[in-house]
């Protein structure tokens, strides 16, 4: 539920889906909006937008960050990396270091910088993943690594927050119309249809949300016939 005591922390708000969670929102009538960018811009001019300057991977801007927002109430933890990397691709330690420090450790520096003020407000956060951290796409596979390392970082931090009653939720969407899937030839959901979804799932009584038809029949698959669908997946490449 989102309403005029909501102030809301997005990541990667400057562009693709982190912008389109800033304008749902604004939208939805949250109170304030901190849009952080690792160039700190602006990217919606609103009373309510507060850009912020942030790269997750480095502590004292995290530090710096949550300094500024210490009012928040719901952490959006958007931003991602994905350098399409196979594991024995040429430069694939040095994609899966990357891949990792910002989608799992950029997001774990984040919760762990923001637990204090969520558990103060007793807020939520929604971790954006994506379906490729319930299963393993090869041409892609460091990406798969670090995404699921951010879902059981997910689990346990909503295990960890449960006592102090803020929320935790996954996001695992499809593929996505922005400039991280420009390659990408198949169906690919709005932005804001995914920023909907994720938002939406805060008033509902799932915690793990599969969004689009492509993730939600990968779920389905992965729960009723998991080596078939792992095998489907594998012949990609
Ligand atoms: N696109 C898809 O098909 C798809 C599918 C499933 C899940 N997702 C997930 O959705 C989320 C948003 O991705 P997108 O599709 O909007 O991709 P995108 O357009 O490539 O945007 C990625 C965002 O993350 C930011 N970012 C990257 N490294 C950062 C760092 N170290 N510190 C702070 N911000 C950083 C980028 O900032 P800069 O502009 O400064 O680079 C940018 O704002 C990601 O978590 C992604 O994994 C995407």
């Amino acid at each position: 539920m989102i309403d005029r005591t909501t102030i809301a922390f997005v990541t990667g708000a400057n562009r693709g889906l982190g912008a389109q969670f800033v304008a749902r929102l604004l939208a939805r009538g949250a109170g304030k909006v901190y849009a952080a960018s690792r160039a700190g811009d602006v990217v919606i001019r609103d009373a309510r937008v507060m850009p912020v300057a942030l790269d997750i991977t480095d502590d004292a801007s995290v530090a710096r960050a949550v300094t500024l927002a210490a009012d928040t109430t719901l952490l959006v933890n958007n931003a991602g990396a994905n350098l399409h990397s196979a594991f024995l691709a040429r430069d694939s330690m040095a994609a899966a270091r990357a891949e990792m420090e910002v989608n799992y450790f950029g997001t774990l520096r984040m919760a762990r910088a923001f637990a204090p003020a969520l558990i103060a407000s007793e807020g939520a956060i929604i971790n954006v993943l994506s379906i490729l951290a319930r299963t393993t796409l090869p041409a892609m596979a460091s990406l798969c690594a670090s995404k699921a390392a951010a879902l059981r970082l997910t689990e346990s931090l909503r295990a960890e927050l449960a006592p102090y009653h803020v929320r935790v939720f996954a996001a695992l969407p499809g593929a996505i119309d922005t400039d991280m899937s420009r390659d990408f030839d198949g169906p690919k959901l709005s932005p804001a249809d995914v920023a909907d979804a994720a938002l939406d799932a805060l008033s509902g009584s799932t915690s793990e949300v599969y969004i689009g038809a492509m993730a939600q029949q990968l779920a389905h698959g992965l729960a009723t016939a998991r080596a078939a669908t792992q095998a489907q997946l594998l012949s990609l490449r």
